[in-house]
């Protein structure tokens, strides 16, 4: 069992949790995540470690509630217990040396950037961290990211907070400004990473995302997690998660991500009767 330290609103739906998991928080790595289940017939989900403690033997972890159990981890507390958690797994990021690094997130892709982040800027990177939200509520860590970063640029969709757009307009301007970039980490939504890889290739920028699909064994297994990159079939679980964006193939993988979307909408409305709800509750 593991055992909920803190629990806190990191953003609005979004939460963020501090666990005991002495183990996990020895070896965590950037770009590395767990993969939970809350009870004895809970499925298992991986979520990515946002931060750890090896002293305090904790690890971070930063949940949306948008799933079937994310909304039930979402109610549980400090104090209470999750049955397993497996990890860290998942190939660390590569972060070394290079240069100029653009480390782009997209929602709560910035709780998966911020590891990252913090590595780039001890491995010595000048760092430009953008974020991008739908708006002010959904914004998160920006004080931790500015810690490690030498400019961070923020972009909400409704224009609440920064400047009005997607994050892949501050790209634009970055780019356009004159900025020599040596490489770039992204990662959020699909399309988000999509967009991104799309010009950074056509700017010859080596690109980095961080994929998060289904996954169900979290240890090449199943074959739920995988995704083409270049001409070979790879699982995320085990070959990544984190990849050479221009090699990925975002169109099955978003085909892939939206038959799963289906069927957590199909097992939500399933619960929802179950509990009856009509449909017209905020459940
Ligand atoms: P969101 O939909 O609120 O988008 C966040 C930001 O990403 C937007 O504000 C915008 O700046 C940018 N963005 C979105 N679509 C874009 C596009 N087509 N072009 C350019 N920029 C775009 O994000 P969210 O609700 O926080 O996350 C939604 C999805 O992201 C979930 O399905 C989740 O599974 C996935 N996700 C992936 C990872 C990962 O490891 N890759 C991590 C967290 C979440
Ligand atoms: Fe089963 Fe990756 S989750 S192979």
């Amino acid at each position: 069992m593991f055992k909920i330290l803190e629990k806190d609103a990191a953003a609005h739906n979004v939460w963020r949790y501090v666990i005991a998991a002495p183990d996990v928080a020895k070896k965590a790595q950037p770009g590395q995540f767990v993969v939970l289940r809350l009870h004895e017939r809970g499925e298992r989900i991986p979520i990515s470690i946002s931060d750890w403690d090896r002293e305090a033997g904790t690890i971070t972890l930063i949940v949306q509630a948008v799933g079937h159990t994310t909304r039930q981890l979402a109610e549980m507390n400090a104090g209470d217990q999750i049955l397993d958690l497996l990890g860290p797994l998942g190939k660390p990021a590569v972060i070394e040396p290079v240069g100029t690094v653009a480390c782009i997130a997209g929602g709560v892709g910035t709780a998966i950037i911020y590891p990252e982040v913090r590595r780039h800027w001890e491995v010595g990177n000048r760092v430009l961290t953008l974020i991008g939200a739908r708006s002010r509520e959904h914004l998160f860590y920006q004080e931790e990211l500015a810690a490690f970063s030498d400019r961070v640029l923020v972009a909400t969709d409704d224009g609440s907070y920064g400047s009005q757009g997607l994050v892949t307009d501050l790209l634009h301007q970055l780019i356009a400004d004159g900025t020599q970039l040596h490489q770039v980490a992204a990662v959020g939504p699909i399309p988000m990473m999509k967009a991104v890889s799309e010009i950074t290739k056509e700017h010859g920028i080596k690109t980095i995302v961080s994929l998060n699909p289904v996954m169900v064994d979290g240890t090449g297994m199943c074959g739920a997690c995988r995704v083409r990159v270049g001409d070979e079939i790879k699982f995320c679980c085990t070959d990544g998660p984190e990849f050479d964006a221009h090699q990925v193939d975002f169109a099955s993988l978003l085909r892939r991500s939206q038959i799963y979307a289906r069927s957590e909408v199909d097992s939500n409305s399933a619960e929802m009767v179950e509990a009856g709800c009509d449909g017209q509750c905020h459940k």
